[in-house]
């Protein structure tokens, strides 16, 4: 499992945290944030994770900026990707579950890192149901080509 992590200068903190993590449960970790405390704009870094998820080089992304919203937002205008922001573990799971999402998000001025372990941990454990889901999934994906 290799994930690429994103992240703008509101979130260098919890990225350093979040990539520990995931290192330590064996997971390969890309890095394409910031590692700064200046002053950025997290589309850029939306449109990477987004990009490297598309295009294979990583399994599934992880974004995080002040609130999540903007750098998810970014990530989801790169045709292919469905990011999830996410502020508690249900949804982040049912995510998975039923919208396939191959991007989570969540902002480090919103969920406490043991909340984003939490969060984390119910996205990856989780698996794609297919079926009814499938099918609203695909109509998610051709709004993308109308
Ligand atoms: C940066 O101040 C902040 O706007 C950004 O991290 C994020 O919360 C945007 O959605």
């Amino acid at each position: 499992m290799r994930i690429g992590i994103g992240n703008d200068h509101a979130a260098v903190e919890m990225k350093n945290e979040v990539v520990q993590y995931l290192k330590d449960k064996g997971i390969e970790v890309i890095n394409y944030g910031t590692d700064t405390s200046e002053s950025c704009n997290y589309p850029e870094y939306g449109e990477k994770v987004g990009r490297a998820v598309v295009s294979g080089d990583v399994d599934l992304g992880i974004l995080i900026c002040g609130t999540g919203v903007g750098i998810s937002l970014a990530a989801n205008k790169v045709k292919g990707v469905r990011a999830v922001v996410c502020s508690e573990p249900y949804s982040a799971r049912l995510s998975r579950q039923h919208n396939n999402t191959n991007v989570l998000a969540f902002g480090a001025r919103v969920v406490g890192i043991e909340m984003a372990k939490m969060i984390i941990d119910e996205w990856l454990a989780a698996e794609f149901m297919g079926g009814r889901h499938q099918t609203r999934v695909d109509m998610i994906m051709a709004i993308e080509d109308r």
